[in-house]
This record gives structure tokens, sequence and C-alpha cells, in this order.
């Protein structure tokens, strides 16, 4: 068993193949700045993930872009949770071949969790002889070596690796968004919930060291961020292996107490081990979102022990009710999945009840779908998918009440927003500290700023506002 908290920096290879790309670009595209397109499918993991490979290739000259059509070189970092995720990117890379066909300099790489399964992996390989690099999550610090290999050598390449435990720090990041911004706290997942591919294409779980993390969200602070979230599959077992006491509340608060105005949150923690420690920093800080995304996935608890989550209803509505009566202006959300293997129409009724008792502000749903590898693909499944969306569509019904119910009751009420991005002409998108959208009037200047709001009006799940 490797070393699960063992952090290296990048290794200084890795920062020689950047310097030395400079050349390959000029000889390849005939400029030092090729553009580079990055679509990234999937969750923050993935997105952070893309993050770094927009720093590195930033860092080694390209210029990025969001128009593919024009891109040098494209990259589309995939995920693997759901099918329809999956057949997105195969559909997707199929419509490249007229690009590659007429621009044969154009390197197309695919890389994230999809890339972790070997069926798949050789699949797209086969399948789609114009792809050029094909790499997975553990090999992410090692693609300027990989970058530099496919340009000068022209071989196409399935560079996997393997999960070593490591944390490479030091890699550079070219952040999306400038003033809201991730900041993973740890990588890969232990859980093995049953319907879930993400620990055997993620890896085992291993924590960022804290001073690291503090280090980080104190830089971007000071780089003007307004909003940070930290990430992680399950933020609750942070710390886990590291050689110091720091847990996941300890860290939260030292970030939130970091000098500046800022919001801070966090996603995901899993109910089995959110704690009353927990919910205690989200109600003493008054710079943590009362927000609090926790999946239960089903409300029955037949289905919760096939899916191996480790709790079962009556607990998860205890840190519920914990958290509602210490947190000012909680705001739950939460993913669901409908349609677990033999799920049956009274296991499906506890998941309308669970509903119904929380009042989430809104939910991530989700219909099963079988992942090769993981146990519940192998289990018996006699409902079909007509009776699995027939009941999405009673709980979306329901949910739509429940949003629709919560929002009307902010309407009046006075809060402060920041403000995200242009909906339309005169429109702007906002969020609460709690983070639901309030669309307000305003000009694209004031993106990125907070302002104070009055609520006007509630439809479904958004609200409408003035600006104070
Ligand atoms: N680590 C997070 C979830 C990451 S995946 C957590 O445990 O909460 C995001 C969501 O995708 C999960 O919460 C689950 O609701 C959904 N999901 C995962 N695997 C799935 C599958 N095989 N079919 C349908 N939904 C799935
Ligand atoms: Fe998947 Fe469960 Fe890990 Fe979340 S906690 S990533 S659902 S295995
Ligand atoms: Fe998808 Fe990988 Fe995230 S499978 S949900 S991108 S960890």
């Amino acid at each position: 068993m490797p070393d699960r908290n063992n952090t290296e920096l990048l290794p200084s290879e890795q920062e020689d193949y950047i310097n030395r790309l400079g050349d390959v670009l000029m000889y390849r595209y005939g400029t030092e700045h090729p553009k580079a397109f990055i679509h990234t499918y999937g969750c923050q993991q993935n997105v952070a993930d893309s993050e770094k490979l927009k720093g590195m290739l930033e860092k080694a000259g390209c210029e990025l872009t969001e128009d593919k059509e024009s891109a040098d070189i494209i990259i589309f970092n995939t995920c693997a949770v759901r099918e329809h995720a999956e057949d997105r990117v195969f559909g997707n890379v199929g419509a490249l071949k007229a690009l590659k066909r007429s621009r044969p300099s154009l390197l197309i790489a695919l890389c994230g969790c999809m890339m972790e399964q070997e069926h798949i992996a050789e699949k797209i390989y086969k399948s789609f002889p114009y792809v050029g690099l094909v790499f997975g999550t553990h090999v992410i610090h090692r693609f300027p070596e990989l970058l530099y290999n496919a340009m000068t050598t022209g071989k196409r390449r399935i560079e996997r690796g393997i999960d070593d435990g490591k944390i490479y720090e030091g890699i550079p990041v070219h952040r999306d968004g400038s003033f809201k911004g991730w900041l993973p706290v740890m990588y890969g997942c232990d859980n093995f919930c049953t319907y879930c591919i993400v620990p055997y294409v993620r890896g085992r779980e291993r924590s960022r060291r804290p001073e690291t993390v503090i280090e980080e969200a104190r830089s971007m602070i000071n780089a003007g961020y307004k909003e940070i979230t930290l990430l992680g599959q399950n933020v609750n077992s942070y710390g886990k292996g590291l050689d110091s006491d720091v847990r996941f509340p300890q860290l939260l608060k030292s970030v939130a107490d970091i000098e500046g105005d800022f919001w801070l949150s966090f996603m995901t923690s899993h109910p089995k081990d959110a704690s009353k420690e927990l919910i205690d920093v989200i109600a003493e800080s008054p710079k943590i979102s009362p927000h609090l995304h926790l999946p239960f996935q089903n409300g029955s608890d037949r289905i919760l022990k096939l899916m191996n989550r480790h709790y079962d209803v009556e607990k998860y509505l205890d840190i519920v009710s914990y958290a509602k009566s210490r947190i000012k202006g909680l705001e739950l959300t939460s993913d669901v999945i409908v349609g677990f293997p033999g799920e049956t129409e009274e296991d499906f009724q506890g998941t309308l009840d669970l509903i119904e008792k929380v009042g989430f502000t809104s939910l991530f749903t989700f219909i099963y779908s079988p992942r090769v590898g993981t146990p519940a693909a192998r289990l018996d499944d006699p409902y079909t998918h007509a009776v699995k969306a027939e009941r999405m569509g009673r709980l979306l019904k329901l949910q739509e009440q429940i949003s629709a119910k919560r929002t009307a009751a902010m309407v009046g009420k006075r809060m402060r927003v920041l403000i995200e991005e242009q909906a339309r002409e005169g429109i702007l998108n906002a969020r609460t500290h709690g983070g639901v959208v309030a669309e307000v009037p305003g000009d694209a200047s004031q993106i990125g700023g907070f302002a104070e709001a009055e609520i006007t009006e509630a439809r479904n799940f958004i609200l409408r506002g003035k600006l104070l």
C-alpha cells in the first residue's frame, strides 16, 4: 500500500518540458502561441484539473481559446459518472474528424475519468484514429512531457499511470473565473458507493496539507476572489492519514478566518460523517455560506444499505434538523438517484417522503446508470426505464412545488448578493449567500462585486429583485 499523503513538487523534468515546448510549438504551428481549447465534462474535480492543464499550456506559450474551430490543440476532459456523459464524449469526438482532416497539425487529446477505464480508453483509441493522445487522471502532472512526446514523435499514445497516492503541488493553474474560484482540498474517494465509478477512476483519498490550502486561499483572496469553494468528493474525511490533527471543520474555519471580504463554501459532504462540529463552524462564521450540499441519494433504508452509504433516513434527518436549528437562512441541496436496481414503488415513496420532510432548495436528480465494474451493475433489475422516468417526473413535480414555496417566502427580504454574470440585456444573475439565483437589473460593470438587494418576486427556482 503506497503512502497516502505523500506530497511532492511538480518534478523539475516537467518544468523542462514546459520550457522546451516553445520550440516544438513554433516548429509545428509557425507560432509560439498556438491556440488551445479545453472542454470539461463532469464535476468540479474535472474543472479543477482542467485549470491545471490550462495553467501548463499557458506557461508553455499557448493562448487559451473558447473557439474549438480555430484551435490548434483540442482537449476533452471527460466524465464517466453516467452513461449519458460518456455518450456525449463519443459524439463530440466523432464530430472532430472533419476538423482534423482540414487541419492535420491539430492535436486532439482526451483525458479525465473515462480514460481511467481500460475498455473505454481502448475503444476511443481504436474508434478515433485521429486522437493523438489519451491520458488518465493519475498522470495530469506529466502533461508537459506527454504533449512534448506526442508532438515530437507523432506517435499515438495511451498513458494511464498508477494511483501512487501522491499529490503534486506547484502545478501552474489558470483559473476560469476572476472572482469565483475552486480550491481542491483533497483528491480521490474511498467510499465505494455501489453505483459509483468515481473511486475506480480517481483513486484513493488523499488530502492536501492544510498550510498549502490556506496559503492558496490567501493568495486567491489577495487576487480579488470573492467566493472560494473548497472541493473534495467527501470533504468530511479530509485529513485522514495526514501527519496533522487538522480535520475539515478546522480547515474550513482557518480559511474563513483569513482577513478579507469573501464568501466561503465547500462541496461535497457525505452524510455518514457530517459532524455537529462542522455545522457549528458554519453557524459561527459569517463568511461561510449558509448552504449545505448533502447528497441523500435515496429515502429507503433498504436501498441505502444496498448503495453502501453507511447512514439511514433517521440519521440523515437528524443532521438536517441540527443544521436547521443552528444555521440561520440555511439552504439545503442534495443529489438523488431514482431507479437503483430493484427499487420498488415503496422504496421510491421513501424518497418522496424525505424530500417533503427536508424541504430542499433544489435537487440534482439522476436516473440510475449502470457502470461497468461497480457492484450495483451486477444486481438484477426488473424495472424498466419507463417506470423510472415516470417516478422521476413525480419527484420533479414535488420538488418544483417545494422550491416555489421556499423562494416565495424570500420575497420582501433584503440580502447581500454576489453579482455573477449577465443574464440578458440589462439583467444580471446574482446569487444569495445560500446560493439561490436572483435576477437583478444592472450592467456588466457590476459583475464580480457584492451588492445589497431586495427580493421583489419569486418564480419557482429563481428570485427577482432590485439593487439597493
Ligand atoms: N462525492 C459526491 C458525488 C459525486 S458524483 C457524493 O458522494 O455526494 C455526483 C452524483 O452523481 C452523486 O451524488 C450521485 O447522485 C450521482 N451518481 C453517481 N453515480 C451514478 C450512477 N451510476 N447513476 C446515476 N447517478 C449517479
Ligand atoms: Fe461516488 Fe460515493 Fe465517492 Fe461520492 S462518496 S464519489 S457517490 S463513491
Ligand atoms: Fe465525473 Fe470524474 Fe467527476 S467521473 S463526476 S468528472 S470525478
